[in-house]
């Protein structure tokens, strides 16, 4: 066993529990139905397990072999099928128009290795696919109810609107909410929530016209 996630995620409790994250469950009606849908940094499992008992086809990532295998072990208890892929995200590619939606729920990766998977993520979409994120903002470290003790793993909304340029913005907001998930995140936080879609071709003819007339 290596790293600090697979030595949380051991033993047989779920650090976050089974249950989907709340504004998952608020914007799951924008994926579209029954479409593919990646879900990075998943960790245990417990969004890729409901997105799939809801008739999606999901594959889940994450560089964490302990929380893969806990996810596996829930997908199996649940009945469903989850494709589930270790890598390390700031390294990854996530392929080109081939995801029907993306889900990021606390996916707090260094800044480089995020803003590069931000990136990836425009690139990756369908036109037509949708990415819902939520995370933690600078305002939650220090506050002990879960989330990065590092501001620099955390995100605003000014970082994610850059991230995702190409993308239509239709929900972005910065809030606290009482987020109670397992032992890992445990009262009111801080929070960053963001909903954006692939409008048809908007992302290449935008990359298009950067490319030749400058940014
Ligand atoms: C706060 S947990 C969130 C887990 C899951 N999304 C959830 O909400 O239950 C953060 C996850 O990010 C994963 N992670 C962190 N850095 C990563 C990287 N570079 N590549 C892949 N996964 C990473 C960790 O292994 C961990 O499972």
């Amino acid at each position: 066993m290596s790293g600090p996630w697979d030595q949380r995620y051991a033993g047989d409790r779920y650090f976050y529990g089974t249950e989907p994250n709340a504004f998952l469950l608020e914007q799951i009606g924008f994926l579209p139905p029954g479409g593919q849908i990646l879900c990075l940094a998943e960790g245990e499992g417990r969004n890729a397990v409901h997105l799939a008992s809801a008739g999606f086809l999901v594959t889940a990532m994450d560089q964490s072999a302990e929380g893969l295998r806990k996810a596996g072990d829930l997908a199996r208890s649940r009945g469903v099928a989850v494709d589930l892929r270790r890598c390390d995200l700031a390294d990854t590619w996530l392929g080109r128009e081939c995801w029907d939606g993306v889900v990021a729920i606390f996916a707090h990766l260094p800044q480089e290795g995020r803003r590069l998977m931000h990136r990836r993520v425009v690139e990756a979409l369908k036109p037509g696919g949708v990415v819902i994120l939520e995370a933690y903002a600078p305002e939650q470290v220090g506050r002990g109810t879960g989330g990065p003790p590092d501001p620099a793993l955390t995100m605003t909304p000014g970082q994610l609107r850059e991230e995702f340029e190409g993308l239509d913005i239709d929900f972005l907001q910065q809030c606290e909410r009482p987020v109670l998930e397992g032992e890992g995140h445990t009262g009111v936080g801080a929070v960053v929530q963001l909903r954006a879609v692939r409008r048809q071709a908007a992302v290449r003819s935008r990359w298009r016209l950067r490319k030749i007339l400058g940014p």
